[in-house]
């Protein structure tokens, strides 16, 4: 089942071809490597090469310089990163991994902000064990050589334990991302060049192997404020493009110690990122709403589904 030849074909383009000179590609460090793949996860690599992961490690150089930092201090450096939650998560982490990033799965996934796919990247690249990772890259060329067409994410792992290269895995998962995001392209693939062209099921027709093209969304993020007095909540008229003229929690500069909730909401084409703080300074206008009225005000949904992590929570009032 295992095809050899497509292995070391792979492994042969990877020697050649592959982006040997990623500097978290060439430290033992297991802290190094993971502050890469949290930062990677939803950034560009150039952008963190270049400029996030080395002002980063200049400052933080180890897992205990990090877990000793104030948090507004971590969120300075991921300033312009986006998804703050990743910089708490870190911070968090290496408060509680402080002794060393742990070397088991099970333990990383115990940690915040470590999902599978981060537990896997940990464990292969840095602790060279011989698991599988399966990024979208990864899954991209997986599904294509394959030929699947829909399939389920463990499903999916699966397949990449199958075709795991057990003799060298480390070289074999970075290969396929690289495979992934150099020739293996969700549009216009270079097939002519991939070195596993021979067995590919996809390569007749590799755009059904791709996801159809989704709605383009927007991601933003939002830090909102809440005031809470006489069991009323202060809200503002809002004069942002997006809720213009409703009710809104007035904006707020993120301070940590007053961090209440993050939660996600769809509005149209925009993907929100919501995180509340208590502030106990106005500097807006305000209206006093009754909490008990809240749910008739005219509030958005997003407004109402903040709500629910103040208004319920008799210890936050
Ligand atoms: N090398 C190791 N992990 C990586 C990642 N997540 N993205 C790009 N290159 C990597």
């Amino acid at each position: 089942m295992v095809n050899k030849s497509a292995q070391n074909a792979l492994l042969a383009w990877y020697e050649t071809d592959g982006r040997h000179e990623l500097p978290w590609r060439k430290t033992d460090n297991i802290y190094h490597i993971y502050v890469s793949e949290i930062m990677l996860q939803q950034t560009q690599v150039n952008r963190v090469r270049d400029e996030y992961y080395p002002k980063f490690l200049a400052r933080f150089p180890t897992i205990e310089t990090l877990a000793e930092a104030e948090l507004d201090e971590v969120f300075a450096l991921w300033s312009g990163l986006g998804y703050y939650s990743r910089a708490r998560n870190l911070h968090k982490t290496a408060q509680l991994a402080r002794g060393g990033v742990p070397y088991e799965q099970k333990e990383l996934l115990k940690l915040p902000g470590i999902g599978q796919y981060t537990a896997s990247a940990i464990c292969s690249f840095g602790y060279r064990q011989n698991v599988s990772v399966v990024d979208t890259n990864i899954a991209r060329v997986l599904k294509r050589y394959f030929g699947l067409l829909a399939v389920q994410d463990k499903t999916l792992w699966k397949y990449a334990d199958r075709f795991l290269n057990r003799s060298d895995a480390r070289d074999h998962n970075l290969a396929l991302m690289d495979l992934g995001s150099l020739v293996c392209l969700p549009k216009n693939p270079q097939c002519e060049v991939c070195p596993l062209r021979l067995e590919c099921k996809g390569k007749d027709e590799p755009e059904l192997y791709t996801r159809k093209k989704k709605k383009e969304y927007e991601s933003l993020e939002l830090f909102y404020g809440v005031y809470i007095k006489n069991k009323k909540v202060a809200l503002k008229i809002s004069e942002e493009k997006l809720y213009k003229g409703m009710l809104v929690l007035p904006s707020v500069d993120p301070i940590e110690e007053n961090f209440i909730a993050t939660f996600k909401h769809s509005y149209t084409k925009y993907r929100l990122t919501i995180s509340l703080y208590h502030i106990n300074e106005l500097y807006d206008e305000v209206v006093w709403i009754d909490l008990n009225e809240l749910k008739n005000a005219p509030i958005s949904s997003l407004t109402k589904k903040a709500a629910h992590f103040f208004s319920l929570n008799d210890v936050l009032i």
